[in-house]
């Protein structure tokens, strides 16, 4: 089994750790949050569940000691707060900036070598952040937006289609917000036949769109953001990481001219594996779809420069 790993313990943070220690994808899982008792209480129930389910990851919790969390492989940072239904996730971008920029800081002190997978919201713009503030090389920065997001987009195709989600391929590129992620749907199939085949254009539009607000549906109905689809897509990433699976999903990463954007991070298909993001898959967009990109950049872009402004 490999080595250590960090989680945020609030919900995402703990979904995913859940998902890591099934998986047994750590020998030591530690559990850090602010909150006194907070990621204590969450380990030691989780640990709980290790006689049930049969797992040999060892879980942990620290209240902000990061000298719990010395030597971790992979970190991932789910710090900040939430957002409420009407919010965007734009508008966290204030207070989880600070937060996300010292939780970095901390972490790096006493894990040098950690990968770091950033959940926290807005999530391009803190991708952006980690880059930017750690000065660490690009590959080890990974957002993790897009691969929920083409979970997502997957899940509404198979209602559609009355289809096993899991013999679906499809992707979201751009920003993980509600207005900047772009489902590309031209590229979408079920096991190899492309789903333009059994959609109409009216039904295609619906799906995109549905996919778009996936997050705000839930936060809508649920009063805060969601947790286990996020969480899930946490652990995937962790799991091709630490496996060095070498599968593609879409993570937001630092482009360099890839799909004509750089000095930005945003969502492309990349390879995961153990050097954290080791290749970004050009998959080709269309006129239509490299504009929409363009404007997804453009927005993520003036997020990130309120980020100048903190
Ligand atoms: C969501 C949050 C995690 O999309 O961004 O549910």
């Amino acid at each position: 089994m490999p080595g250590k790993i960090i989680s945020g313990a609030g919900a995402v943070g703990a979904t995913c750790a859940d998902n890591i220690a099934r998986k047994e994808l750590a020998q030591e899982l530690v559990l850090l949050d602010i909150k006194e008792g907070l990621a204590e209480g969450k380990a030691q129930d989780m640990m709980q569940t290790a006689a049930l389910l049969g797992f040999d990851t060892k879980i942990t919790g620290s209240t902000n000691d990061y000298s719990k969390t010395a030597g971790s492989d992979v970190v991932v940072i789910t710090s900040g707060i939430p957002r409420k239904p009407g919010m965007t996730r734009e508008e966290l971008i204030g207070t989880n900036a600070g937060i996300v920029k010292g939780v970095c800081e901390n972490i790096l002190k006493h894990s040098p070598n950690a990968i770091i997978l950033v959940i926290s919201n807005p999530m391009d713009t803190m991708t952006y952040l980690a880059l930017t503030a750690t000065g660490l090389s690009k590959n080890r920065i990974i957002g993790m937006g897009g691969a929920l997001d083409s979970a997502r987009f997957k899940y509404q195709l198979s209602l559609r289609l009355n289809c096993n989600p899991a013999d679906l391929n499809a992707v979201v590129v751009g920003g993980h917000g509600d207005t900047t992620m772009i489902p590309l749907i031209r590229f979408a199939t079920w096991n190899s036949v492309p789903v333009t085949k059994f959609l109409n254009e009216e039904q295609q539009k619906q799906i995109v769109a549905d996919t778009m607000v996936g997050g705000a549906t839930l936060t809508k109905l649920l009063g805060t953001s969601a947790w286990y689809a996020p969480g899930a897509a946490g652990a995937a990433l962790v799991e091709s990481i630490v496996r060095d699976e070498k599968k593609l999903f879409t993570c937001c990463v630092s482009l360099s001219g890839e799909y004509g954007q750089k000095d930005i991070c945003l969502g492309v298909p990349v390879v995961i594996g153990k050097n954290g993001w080791e290749k970004i898959i050009e998959f080709g967009l269309n006129e239509k779809e490299q504009a929409e990109f363009n404007k997804s950049a453009d927005a993520v872009r003036s997020m990130n420069d309120v980020l100048k402004t903190l």
